[in-house]
């Protein structure tokens, strides 16, 4: 008998279906699996009849040959497992219940005695599945909940084949998972760190917010023990909370990757991704013969922050180039072409020296000029251009951290970053309806040169400070462009429509530290 059931593959993100055709014939038994399977895929035979005897049932004695299609299409993993079972269980007539199988999906692992594991990509494989037309996804119970964020679909979490058969007999059917909108704001807005926590160095978490609120990407430089780590990963509880479009997209790269805890339904809260300095490329940026998220795509929508940037491999820092400015990365290898959003702001934080003390006021340099320069050259000038925000962060005095003053919270700062954020959405919104090709964005930091000659034209003081300041730090037409943008978002955390002298004027302040340092 021919039978055919659903499963779904993935490829980069995304899924794609898969029909896994089973035919029996009694011929002489054998058992073919073909449809370029990879070889976890061939062993899923192995699984299937342990499960299935394990369970009370014979494996078939006959010729069996299951097709995975498309078969131009590679099919890799385990998780064909449980469709290849229902679909060899339907062709020998073995299901009870006579379930109505046209539009459902099985996704998952078996174990030798028919337990059904979790598996990775989920959730790209949900949103596939109910895109080609499927109603019901069988999916293994520990990833149920992050199933459950794919809508107008029934998700039913799997624990074994005995469940799953219970189910479809009528004895026991299994309640579909639902998922809970409500718990995805609650999640969002929760997290242990605040700003307040961070004493004084206001000036920093003064450039903190502009960072935040046109997602422009930071250096903290400064001696040991300043509070640079402190400050950055407090950075996610100002950035705008995610969407839910965003933690979709960021949920489905941390599907693949396999780092979705259990029974976390989404990434609510903004990645924050700290890899250490002795990272290789290929796990900054993603890799591997079955190409892998690096770091820079596990953080996308959130922080990459490269702690002690010249501690890294240059050839590390320098693969960041191009996603820093294409804000996604396409990696190419024999298996394939895949390409994963990397939408990151990017915080490093550095010592001016290998000390750590130079340019500090009070505590000695111990580094030779030479060896300074050295320190410093290990970061490219091209990447130092990439980064819009510069900031000393210096030690606080005995009186500054001492003094029983309240800082500000994370949820204060937030308010006008989010304020900032809706004014210059607006403005791209009306933008982008009234010049027709004009693509729509949402934070300063992703203006084009178009966007910069629409919403950034200065005028008398404020064009004469830009021009002096032009001069006088020697800017790129790179780094004039993005001193243009970090006005752009002083004006907005400002509430004006208009670029004036005192934004551009914070914004050189900004970005003068490659004068000192470079
Ligand atoms: N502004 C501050 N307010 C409160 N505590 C602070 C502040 N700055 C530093 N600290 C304390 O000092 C510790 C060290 O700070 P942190 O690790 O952020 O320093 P750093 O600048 O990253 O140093 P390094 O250059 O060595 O990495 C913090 O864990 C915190 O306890
Ligand atoms: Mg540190």
């Amino acid at each position: 008998m021919l039978s055919i059931i659903y499963s779904a593959g993935l490829s980069g993100i995304d899924g794609f279906l898969v029909g896994v055709e089973c035919n029996i014939t009694d011929k002489m038994p054998q058992f073919e699996l073909i449809g370029l399977p990879d070889a976890a895929v061939k062993e899923s035979k192995e699984r299937v009849s342990s499960a299935m005897e394990n369970n009370g049932f014979g494996f078939p004695e006959a010729s069996i040959t299951i097709n995975l299609a498309p078969a131009d299409r590679k099919k890799e993993g385990s998780s064909y497992d449980l469709a290849i079972l229902i679909s060899l269980m339907c062709a020998a007539g073995m299901l009870r219940g006579s379930p109505e199988l046209g539009h459902a999906c099985f996704i998952g692992e078996l174990s030798l005695s028919g337990e059904v594991r979790p598996v990775n990509g989920v959730l790209c494989m949900c949103l596939a599945a109910k895109a080609a037309g499927m109603t019901e996804i069988f999916v293994p119970k520990r990833n149920a909940g992050e199933a459950s964020v794919v809508e107008g679909v029934n998700i039913y979490g799997v624990s074994d084949l005995r469940a799953l058969l219970a189910h479809f007999d009528g004895t026991a059917p299994i309640e579909p998972t639902v998922f809970d909108r409500a718990r995805f704001r609650a999640e969002a807005a929760r997290s242990q760190l605040d700003f307040s926590d961070v004493k004084g160095q206001e000036k920093v978490k003064r450039a903190l917010e502009i960072a935040a609120a046109g997602g422009h990407n930071i250096l903290l430089i400064g001696p040991p023990g300043t509070g640079k780590s402190m400050l950055a990963k407090r950075l996610p509880t100002i950035l705008p909370e995610m969407t839910f479009e965003e933690a979709v997209e960021t949920t489905k790269i941390h599907s693949i990757s396999g780092m979705l805890p259990d029974g976390v339904s989404l990434v609510t809260r903004r990645p924050f991704r700290a890899p250490h300095h002795t990272m290789s490329a290929p796990s900054l940026v993603g890799g591997g013969s079955n190409p892998k998220p690096g770091e820079i795509s596990l953080a996308h929508n959130g922080v990459l922050f490269l702690d002690e940037l010249p501690e890294f491999n240059k050839n590390v820092t320098e693969a960041l180039r191009q996603p820093l400015e294409d804000r996604s990365v396409t990696i190419t290898r024999t298996s394939g072409k895949v390409t994963y959003p990397s939408a990151f702001m990017l915080v490093a934080a550095m010592n001016p020296c290998k000390c750590g003390y130079y340019g500090h006021p009070t505590h000695p340099c111990t580094c030779k000029k030479a060896d300074i320069k050295k320190y410093l050259s290990k970061i490219s000038g091209p990447l130092i251009d990439r980064i819009d925000i510069q900031v000393e962060v210096s030690s606080l005095t005995f009186d500054e951290l001492s003094a029983p003053v309240k800082s500000e919270t994370s949820a204060e700062i937030r308010a006008r970053v989010n304020r900032a954020r809706r004014f210059a959405c607006r403005r791209f919104e009306e933008a982008a309806e009234e010049n027709t090709g004009l693509p729509l964005i949402c934070r300063n930091a992703d203006m084009s040169t178009r966007h910069l000659g629409l919403f950034c034209r200065l005028e008398g003081e404020a064009a004469d400070l830009l021009k002096q300041a032009y001069d006088r730090l020697g800017l790129s037409a790179r780094g004039y462009d993005r001193l243009l943008r970090v006005a752009r978002t002083i004006a907005d955390l400002d509430g004006c429509e208009s670029i004036e002298s005192r934004h551009i004027a914070e914004a050189i302040q900004l970005r003068s530290l490659d004068r000192k340092y470079w």
